[in-house]
């Protein structure tokens, strides 16, 4: 399926959360839902055997491999510029100079978008640059850069939900955090096509400050790099993952990624049973027709290997597995409280019985 936005440039899913719940081995066969592509890098990392990745939207695939093949051919310095971590004035000139080491096909769609090699690839994605409207625009017309560095400042969470209830919490924070946050505009401008298709939570902003405040008492911002980007449009020390120094060296020489651009369902029928051993499922059951669900986890059993694990996320709509796969109901809780993102309403952590 071609289109020409990218929708995640980022994974809103926590990789430390991931890595847990896999715990990969040597001999894994890994599928991997695409998204940013830095869960999968992160996976890579690991003692993998193989690792497929798959997504609906082609281009989602064209921004992974931009940003491995920027991993491996860049110093470290440099890859942090090219993606965006850091700032940089000649990423067109960098991307030029990756030609040979790209697809064909991925370097025609970035040629075609260069707009978006420059803003760095970060940032690029429609969900992105939501936030980053949010971070540039609205914070700033919220509270003043005192009270926001201060905020980010905090040294303990005990502080920083002092903080929270005494100087940030104020009817403009919530007027505005509402209306970010509303089905309408959400919908319009940052989640995915279909992403709301079957939730029936009506107050969507209600349910996500509540998670947000949730994880404020219990994750100090400063390393926590998802509501650090959601209020700054940028990382601190704390990093993704795969950007960090000491991992993107773990994962630059591997070279078993195979890019699949196709709903997960439709390729999962062409793949022989007993293929995989590992799944990560981002939260794709949220869009996912009704019809399209018992089918979609009857390909997953087929296709999987014994015991194989599979995670998933959920955001606003809860999604069960089937009888034939077993939820770790506490371990899913425990990698719950410990996920960083704070949009979520679970993490599931499953083993496919046959
Ligand atoms: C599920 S979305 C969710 C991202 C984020 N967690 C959120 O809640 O907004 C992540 C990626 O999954 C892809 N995706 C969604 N449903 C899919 C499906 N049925 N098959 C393959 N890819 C899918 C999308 O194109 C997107 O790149």
């Amino acid at each position: 399926m071609k289109q020409q936005c990218i929708n995640y440039s980022q994974c809103w899913e926590d990789s430390d959360v991931l890595l847990k719940a896999l715990s990969l081995k040597s001999g894994d066969t890994v599928l991997s839902i695409t998204s940013g592509g830095d869960n999968s890098l992160a996976i890579l990392s690991g003692p993998i055997k193989k690792l497929t990745v798959v997504d609906m939207h082609s281009c989602q695939n064209y921004l992974m491999e931009l940003k491995l093949i920027a991993a491996r051919k860049l110093s470290y310095e440099e890859f942090l510029a090219f993606v965006g971590v850091t700032p940089a004035s000649n990423r067109i000139y960098i991307f030029r100079r990756l030609r040979k080491s790209i697809s064909s096909e991925a370097f025609d769609w970035w040629s075609n978008n260069e707009h978006l090699i420059e803003m760095g690839i970060i940032h690029c994605g429609r969900f992105e640059k939501y936030l980053t409207l949010f971070s540039k625009y609205i914070l700033p017309f919220i509270h003043s850069k005192k009270v926001i560095v201060n905020f980010l400042a905090a040294k303990s969470v005990n502080e920083q939900y002092r903080f929270y209830l005494k100087s940030w919490n104020s009817f403009r924070w919530k007027t505005y955090f509402r209306i970010a946050s509303s089905k309408f505009l959400l919908r319009k401008f940052a989640r995915q096509d279909g992403m709301f298709g079957s939730i029936k939570v009506e107050n969507i902003a209600k349910v996500y400050l509540l998670r947000l405040e949730k994880k404020l008492k219990t994750k100090l911002i400063s390393s926590n790099y998802f509501i650090y980007y959601c209020l700054t449009g940028g990382f601190g020390t704390d990093l993704p993952f795969y950007l960090r120094e000491q991992n993107v060296a773990k994962y630059i020489r591997k070279r078993k990624v195979v890019y699949i651009s196709s709903t997960l369902l439709q390729y999962l029928q062409k793949v022989p049973s007993n293929t995989f051993s590992k799944y990560n499922l981002s939260d794709i059951f949220e869009a996912l027709p009704e019809d399209k669900v018992a089918p979609t986890w009857r390909e997953i059993v087929r296709t999987a290997k014994k015991n194989a694990t599979v995670v998933y996320w959920d955001n606003l709509r809860k999604s069960e597995p089937p009888a034939d796969v077993q939820d770790y109901k506490s371990f899913s809780k425990e990698l719950y409280i410990m996920e960083r993102a704070f949009f979520y309403g679970g993490v599931h952590v499953c083993e496919i019985l046959k």
